[in-house]
């Protein structure tokens, strides 16, 4: 048997063994797919020999039931479980007659930061960014790699992209951080430098200034000079992983919907509260709020606690997943521009003297 994806068997199914669930194909029929707690809950072996009455109940069986292999041999689905190396056996025909979501489809964040990448062709500063602009419109974010041999210290083109970016219909907009935020260790010019940006850690993902009531629209990160090592960007597209929560968990979607959590931004110089849900609105309206530094500690009622850490952590570990991400690296002259009501961001832990410029936009 494989342990990952499909396996042909001598008929005309296959199987495809994903984390919690797996996908059969029927041959020409389509396919369905069926969660692994299902399976296992409907094994075989799980039926008294003379009256093939169900022996197991559902609550026997571990929270974080695994597979270790699935494969389709003479019209069967053969699943081999992690925790106790059984074997279950699942005709076709049973599985086709059972199917609860056929020719479901199965929706994943984008993953291939190259999708997002443009370079420089030589066309002049304004069309790249018209390109790049297009490019955050369909996909939420655009990577600009600076055109090989250009001599000018990135630093003294800040000003031009701010300008280009103007040019094509944004407006720059200050914050408590100031109006271009270094970043960097040794930052002592920007306003409340009392923030995990300014150091080397690792900064997880999350949203920009979800304690604002309208946060900043876009951020523009400016490579000027990269980390010795580490400080790798990414991204994820949540409104793309919100569809993803919807499609397999449609109560956990609802609840970071309809849950209001707090944002409380505090630092030496500066307090902002706000309540609001994590996520809001659809396609041209979504907006994400994500920040594990600045969300207060949950106020909800007793009898909801699990289920909102329930719904959260689902999503939360969908956004972490690195299947998930769109990851890249700026180096000195590129530049990344993500729309920061749809995207998440995040940077790995870093050594050097690793510098970085932020501009907020809005449109
Ligand atoms: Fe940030």
């Amino acid at each position: 048997m494989t342990n990952q994806q499909t396996a042909l068997g001598p008929a005309s199914g296959s199987v495809e063994l994903h984390d919690r669930w797996l996908r059969v194909g029927f041959g020409r029929r389509g396919h369905a797919d069926f969660h692994l707690r299902w399976l296992r809950h409907n094994c075989d072996r799980d039926l008294h020999p003379l009256t093939h009455e169900r022996t197991v109940c559902s609550s026997e069986l571990p929270d974080d039931l695994r597979a270790s292999g699935a494969a389709v041999i003479d019209d069967a689905l053969v699943v081999r479980w992690a925790h106790d190396e059984r074997e279950s056996r699942y005709p076709l025909a049973w599985l086709e007659e059972h199917a609860y979501a056929r020719d479901r489809v199965d929706v994943r964040p984008p993953n291939d930061a190259e999708r997002i990448t443009i370079g420089d062709r030589g066309e002049g500063l304004h069309a790249t960014v018209q390109r790049a602009l297009a490019i955050v419109d369909l996909e939420g974010a655009a990577v600009v790699r600076r055109a090989p041999g250009v001599m000018t210290p990135p630093e003294n083109e800040t000003e031009h992209l701010i300008g280009a970016f103007s040019t094509a219909g944004l407006r720059v907009i200050g914050t408590h951080f100031g109006r271009v935020e270094d970043l960097r260790t040794d930052n002592t010019t920007n306003e409340n430098t009392d923030q995990l940006g300014y150091t080397d850690a690792a900064v997880d993902l999350h949203t920009d200034q979800p304690f604002l009531e309208v946060p900043p629209r876009f951020q523009l990160l400016q490579g000027i000079r990269p980390a010795e090592s580490g400080g790798d960007s990414y991204l994820v597209d949540a409104r793309s992983a919100a569809e993803t929560l919807k499609s397999i968990d449609e109560e956990a979607h609802e609840l970071l919907t309809r849950t209001r959590v707090r944002f409380h931004r505090k630092q030496k110089g500066f307090e902002k509260i706000l309540d609001a849900p994590i996520l809001s609105g659809e396609g041209e309206t979504f907006q994400v709020r994500w920040s594990y530094f600045t969300v207060a500690p949950y106020d909800l009622p007793f009898a909801r606690m699990e289920g909102w850490y329930r719904a959260h952590d689902r999503f939360a570990r969908l956004v972490r997943d690195t299947r998930n991400q769109l990851r890249f690296s700026l180096g000195a002259g590129d530049l990344v521009l993500y729309d920061n009501y749809r995207m998440l961001h995040a940077r790995t832990a870093f050594r050097g003297a690793r510098w970085l410029r932020g501009v907020y936009f809005d449109r």
